[in-house]
């Protein structure tokens, strides 16, 4: 992992300015989305924006970080600063990581390998999206020593889930994270405005074209649907390529699923499994109670149900309810340096980066992701010595005030 500070950071980047040069990417993330967005197509551009309804809660994750306040303290000698982390048994060079984001290919054509790429040298994970265009054994090798976690869609076949977990267990992910908020998708005005759904073009289904268990589905559809059509002739290929897509979107969710299911999912593996897109007590205590290792507090970026709580909101009483019995994890909004700092507050363990991390890909490929990740850090290190604490255990409820 390269050494890092955020001095080291501001230095260059100032030096650098003598010459005439600017950043890689732009330290005003708005300025960033912007960029990103005009730089997409417009199918992507919709999909990654892509909030759900009217996309209040894609509004709500932001507004609502600014309903607290950090209160910096003065004079606490903060010379030596360390911005790492443990969590679930992972060390993280700070209290981020990335989150699983799908099709990443719509914006860069080494869409999550390029981010594996860009993560490797920071020491910050990446949890590989189930989703993703690229199978998680590639990106698992190009993440060398920073660890990697695997993001699972429970499937309608559990021979599939299965297949999945062993290989995410045989690449060195160190945990599952399950995603419980998209057994359906969520209703995307934007999406459907321009009736796009990059699945069926084939676009970020390279777990299931790259697995053993979901090829012989097809090959089952395949000798169902055209039972004269031969292995070896070209039209095998590209009807093998259609029943790819056409077979993810009948099996790739299951809406049947229940807390009992998790007993399956416990069986199939010895790794740690964190339940993503928990918003309610309740389900945080449940999620204890079914012996899963963390909790994931999430909204899926505003994606899946328009006018909900914002993760933010929901953090504290989950944080309440679980009693540090397991790691909490959050995203949903996180854009700086005081984002993080907040959550930490609030008793997060540690937050996930979302779409800022795909407009760095877009604009700059894995640089531009090792970018993306260096500002954060450099912005969250900052943060954290000027309010007054030395390293990430520092940081509490007396740090922030509710406004
Ligand atoms: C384009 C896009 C694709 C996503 N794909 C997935 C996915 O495959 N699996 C998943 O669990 N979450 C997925 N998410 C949700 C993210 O993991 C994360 O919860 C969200 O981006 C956080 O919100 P933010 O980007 O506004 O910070 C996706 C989000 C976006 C924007």
């Amino acid at each position: 992992m390269e050494k890092f500070t955020a001095q080291d950071y501001q230095m260059k980047t100032y030096g650098e300015g003598l010459q005439g040069k600017r950043p890689l990417l732009s330290p005003l993330w708005n300025k960033m989305e912007e960029d990103a967005y005009a730089k997409m197509e417009e199918g992507a551009r919709s999909y990654i924006h892509g909030g759900a309804g009217l996309s209040h809660t894609v509004d709500n994750n932001r507004n609502d970080f600014n309903k607290y306040r950090i209160v910096p303290r003065m004079l606490k000698n903060v010379e030596l600063r360390d911005t790492s982390t443990r969590v679930l048994g992972v060390d993280m060079s700070a209290p981020f990581f990335l989150c699983p984001v799908g099709v990443a290919e719509m914006v860069h054509p080494e869409g999550d390998l390029a981010i594996a790429k860009g993560a490797a040298p920071t020491g910050i994970p990446y949890i590989f999206s189930n989703q993703g265009s690229f199978p998680m054994e590639s990106c698992a090798a190009a993440m060398g020593e920073t660890p990697h976690f695997f993001q699972l869609y429970w499937s309608k076949s559990r021979a599939l889930v299965s297949s999945f977990v062993k290989r995410a267990e045989a690449c060195g992910s160190r945990g599952i994270v399950l995603t419980l908020d998209t057994t359906l998708l969520g209703w995307r005005t934007g999406d459907m405005d321009i009736a796009y759904l990059p699945f069926l073009l084939g676009k970020g289904i390279a777990q299931y074209t790259s697995d053993p268990v979901f090829r012989g589905l097809v090959e089952d559809e395949i000798a169902l649907e055209h039972p004269d059509l031969d292995k070896k002739s070209p039209k095998y290929k590209e009807v093998f390529g259609q029943t790819c897509a056409i077979l993810f979107t009948k099996i790739y969710n299951n809406s049947t699923t229940t807390w009992d299911d998790l007993a399956f999912l416990r069986d199939q593996t010895s790794l740690p499994i964190i339940l993503k897109g928990i918003l309610h007590k309740d389900d945080a205590k449940l999620a204890v109670k079914y012996g899963m290792d963390g909790i994931y507090v999430s909204n899926h970026g505003g994606r899946q149900v328009d006018g909900s709580i914002s993760s933010i909101a929901a953090l504290p009483k989950i944080v309440k309810a679980v009693k540090k019995k397991i790691p909490v994890l959050m995203d949903s909004g996180i854009r700086g340096g005081a984002d993080v700092f907040k959550a930490l507050a609030l008793g997060a363990d540690a937050v996930g980066l979302g779409r800022p991390h795909i407009f760095a890909l877009t604009l700059a490929g894995a640089e531009g992701v090792t970018e993306v990740i260096r500002q954060l850090q450099a912005d969250f290190e900052l943060t954290m010595a000027l309010s007054g604490c030395k390293n990430v255990t520092e940081i509490n409820r007396a740090c922030i005030v509710k406004s």
